[in-house]
């Protein structure tokens, strides 16, 4: 089994030509940073956001979530700082007028990172090295900042409500904060998570669905009692977890990445608080137990110019993607600065009663986890692509509790009605339970790798001993192993098997 190195165009290729994913409104040319999710793309986004959601809300007491508007009161993007700070940074060709984003283009060009460069850093290496115009070959102007967020208008009266699309989910997460806490009864320390769209204008959206401008998040934010910064309820569970960690000293001396328990980052003060270890590692761990290669992650910590506004520290759970190592998940400690902002704003006391004080307080989001959903989604195609030489086609090895289509059900031969029928039978009884298929056409053998392919991981065939004894074949995806089962018996199997048992300690092993 092979484990090939695919381009992120390939990838897209394979997005489109498999049904998961397509450019947007491609009929009309296209339109860059926006892109469409095909028949089973919409099916592993949906699954990759539900065990999101069942982890991180449904299964923990201490987290709840919300739905909140993408188009809120301009205030709010006032308050957190966007109106004012949420820009990147642009070169113009003064000749035709493109524009690019200035620190990849210097990135790209010297091979040097570019966090926490100035705008006048960069101006001074585009104008040294003389870096022109890659469409016209004109010369470059002065780098400039440009605020990313897409406005529009609030009610019939044009230019005069001017209002943003979110750019994050964060702040509607901010805005109802006292609510939440209080008809959710929550205590300190807890969490507010939210899974939604988020649309930032970037300058030159790139490399398929890693850098968009129409995208969903994943975002919890995590408060804690200001005075309880320190003790991690749950570090216990992630003390011997071991991550690739890349501090920022590391960075600044040229040190290599080092593979280390949580335990150790704590000791030797490399990450500052418990909860962000915490969370760093309970992240990572997510990508895991979901098929993503560990090894495939690091956990990289921001410079000092490079952080956000907001946060006092900031790590990202990185990704080796087949462009470098990228962002897959930023995980800041934000203070209270969101919450003081929105006070100040708004003049809304959003502060809560601490029953054990007597006292007010203004509770910090020790750590914010926010991720974005098709990177996570580009990582789990990456890590479950495999070319199978023997096969002679591809093996999308998804996670079962990802794969878009759990089951594919078939006739042995197309051309016997009772076959058929039998087979249709089983199809129509299974889909009630899970995500299936039903496919006549060509070979059985075209028939399973089609699903391969997809990443389905079990098919079922019908075939003549079906007619005499109501027993199917089960074949696994991965091994292409086969035992045969009674029909009745089916959602059982499936069911364990999807739940991590080995098919073939499931029924009898076909030779
Ligand atoms: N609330 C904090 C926040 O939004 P961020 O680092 O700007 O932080 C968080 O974004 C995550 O959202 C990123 O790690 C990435 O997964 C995703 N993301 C951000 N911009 C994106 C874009 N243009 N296209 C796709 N995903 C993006």
């Amino acid at each position: 089994m092979e484990k090939p190195k695919l381009t992120i165009d390939e990838m897209a290729t394979f997005c489109k030509r498999k049904g998961f994913v397509y450019p947007d409104s491609e009929i009309y040319g296209g339109i860059s940073g926006f892109y469409d999710f095909g028949h089973l793309g919409v099916e592993l986004k949906n699954n990759i956001k539900q065990e999101w959601w069942k982890t991180f809300v449904q299964q923990r007491d201490d987290i709840v979530g919300i739905d909140g508007s993408i188009i809120t009161h301009p205030m709010i993007w006032k308050a957190s700082g966007h109106i004012g700070g949420f820009t990147d940074v642009l070169v113009n060709c003064k000749k035709c007028g493109a524009r690019f984003r200035a620190d990849t283009l210097v990135e790209e060009k010297l091979k040097i990172p570019t966090a926490g460069m100035t705008i006048e850093g960069l101006t001074a290496e585009i104008k040294e090295h003389k870096f022109r115009c890659q469409k016209c070959g004109g010369e470059l102007g002065d780098v400039k900042k440009f605020n990313l967020m897409f406005t529009t208008q609030v009610g019939p009266i044009q230019n005069t409500s001017i209002a943003y699309l979110r750019p994050e989910t964060a702040q509607v997460i901010f805005a109802n904060f006292k609510l939440v806490q209080e008809n959710a009864r929550l205590k300190l320390p807890f969490g507010i998570a939210q899974i939604g769209k988020a649309f930032r204008n970037e300058i030159s959206p790139r490399d398929f669905l890693f850098r968009m401008r129409e995208f969903e998040q994943m975002e919890i934010e995590y408060f804690v009692h200001p005075e309880k910064q320190e003790e991690c309820l749950f570090i216990d569970e992630v003390l011997d977890y071991e991550l690739n960690v890349y501090s920022a000293e590391m960075q600044k001396n040229n040190k290599k990445i080092e593979k280390m328990p949580i335990k150790k980052t704590l000791e030797k003060k490399i990450i500052k608080t418990q909860w962000h270890a915490y969370w760093l590692a309970v992240m990572h761990k997510w990508f895991v137990s979901l098929g993503a290669n560990a090894e495939h992650f690091r956990i990289r910590q921001h410079v000092k110019d490079e952080l956000s506004h907001y946060a006092l520290d900031t790590w990202d759970l990185e990704y080796e993607f087949p462009f470098g190592w990228k962002e897959l998940q930023g995980l800041s400690n934000r203070t209270d600065f969101d919450l003081k902002q929105h006070i100040e704003h708004s003049k809304t006391d959003l502060s809560i009663f601490d029953e054990e004080t007597k006292k007010k307080i203004l509770p910090h989001v020790i750590c914010e986890p926010s991720q974005g959903v098709e990177r996570a989604f580009l990582v789990f195609m990456f890590d479950s692509y495999t070319y199978d030489k023997s096969r002679g086609n591809v093996v999308l090895k998804l996670h079962p509790k990802l794969a878009p289509v759990k089951v594919g059900v078939f006739p042995l031969v197309s051309n016997k009605a009772d076959l058929v029928k039998k087979a249709r039978d089983v199809y129509d009884e299974l889909k009630k339970e899970w995500t299936c298929v039903f496919d006549l056409s060509g070979s059985i053998g075209r028939r399973y790798s089609r699903q391969d392919e997809v990443g389905t991981p079990v098919c079922i065939t019908a075939d003549f001993q079906t007619l005499e004894d109501n027993t199917v074949t089960v074949r696994d995806r991965d091994t292409t192993e086969q035992i045969r089962v009674k029909i009745k018996e089916l959602n059982d199997i499936l069911r364990k098997f999807l739940d991590g048992e080995k098919l073939i300690k499931l029924g009898k092993v076909v030779k």
